[in-house]
């Protein structure tokens, strides 16, 4: 019998309408646009401001682009997982609210959190579902309003991050398409490089810590960045080597979209030319989970089947990894 592999064979998007663009931002902290553009990358960033909507608004209308592009039955998905880092509530499922409210309705379902590298690992959970032959339609996605963990006084943070929401079907095939290999890896000691302090376990909320600000994200920016480009990039060797790919068999990259300079130096590690690298951080800044997706579906017209892409990202744990994936699919198909 031929090995069963996940490929991915659909995608959908949505970010929010409210753009908060680099202009805006030098109204509210101590920065200007010519700093963010030629630090970060980032011009602007979508926002949620729809009072009561969390992170499952976002991945609810990312699913139903994806279900009508795809023209599928909700009902025949059988598993819906959602990457996230800022879940609707503490102690209810956001993928199972997603999953109730998109008609999905025969599926289980669950929330996966690696920070920035949720979608990547989900890849990885996903896939494993499908290759065991146990599910035919699992859908993923990544989600999160960021927004909602965002000090906007704090100019260390507020310039990164966007709302946003990506999601793919993934579906088994025995053509030679789908995920080929992954490399994955976490190190918990540097969480405390970037981190929401108060409201988890360790440190429950209090009136003090939040009058201080202690429940929004803090990000020490220069260590992250340094073993966010030294981790990208020797995942995405690693994973180039094992697999005897190199920067002419190499079609796309799909890196983490948290600094144009960490995805820049992650591809001259590999010297893949710059029409090989997807990009949009420009439009949406740092999506945590969503950015994968969202490149996905920004670049979807110019996939062809077959095309070798890699998946690399970086992110709070630390946690990190590169995944190698074969399209499957020609976008008019
Ligand atoms: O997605 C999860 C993983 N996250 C990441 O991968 C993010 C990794 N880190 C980064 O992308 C970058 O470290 C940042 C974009 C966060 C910061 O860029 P940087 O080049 O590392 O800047 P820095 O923190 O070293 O600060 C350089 C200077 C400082 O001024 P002095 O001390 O040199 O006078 C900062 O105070 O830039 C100043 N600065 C700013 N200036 C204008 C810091 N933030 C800003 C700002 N606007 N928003």
């Amino acid at each position: 019998m031929s090995k069963i592999s996940a490929a991915i064979t659909a995608v959908g998007a949505y970010v929010p309408e409210y753009v908060l663009t680099n202009q805006i931002l030098e109204t509210m902290v101590d920065t200007n646009d010519e700093w963010i553009t030629t630090r970060t990358g980032i011009k602007e960033r979508r926002i949620l401001k729809k009072e009561g909507e969390g992170t499952s608004y976002l991945a609810i209308k990312a699913a139903e682009d994806l279900i009508a592009k795809k023209d599928i039955d909700p009902k025949d998905i059988e598993l819906v997982i959602v990457a996230t880092a800022t879940p609707d509530m503490k102690a209810a499922s956001t993928a199972a609210y997603t999953a109730a409210k998109i008609g999905a309705t025969n599926a289980f379902s669950f929330d996966m959190d690696a920070a920035c590298s949720s979608f990547l690992y989900g890849m990885s959970v996903a896939s494993s579902f499908i290759e065991s032959g146990r599910y035919k339609n699992v859908l993923l996605i990544g989600a999160d309003k960021m927004s909602s963990l965002i000090n906007y006084k704090d100019r260390a943070t507020c310039i990164i991050f966007g709302d946003g929401a990506g999601a793919v079907l993934f579906e088994p095939t025995t053509e030679d398409v789908g995920l080929k290999d992954e490399y994955l890896r976490s190190d918990g000691t540097g969480r405390e490089f970037l981190q929401a302090t108060y409201g988890g376990s360790v440190h429950p909320l209090t009136h003090e810590a939040l009058d201080n600000g202690g429940h929004y994200a803090f990000q020490e920016g220069r260590t992250v960045f340094k073993n966010a480009v030294f981790n990208m990039a020797d995942a995405t060797v690693k994973v180039l080597e094992r697999n005897n790919l190199d920067k002419d068999s190499v079609d796309w990259l799909a890196a983490h979209q948290a600094n144009k300079r960490i995805i820049d130096a992650t591809a001259q590690r590999i010297d893949l030319a710059e029409e090989k690298v997807m990009m949009n951080i420009h439009k949406y800044g740092n999506t945590t989970s969503a950015t994968l997706p969202l490149l996905l579906n920004d670049y979807e017209s110019q996939l062809k089947k077959g095309d070798n892409i890699i998946f690399a990202a970086f992110g709070g744990g630390f946690n990190w990894g590169a995944i190698y994936l074969k399209w499957a699919y020609n976008s008019k198909d």
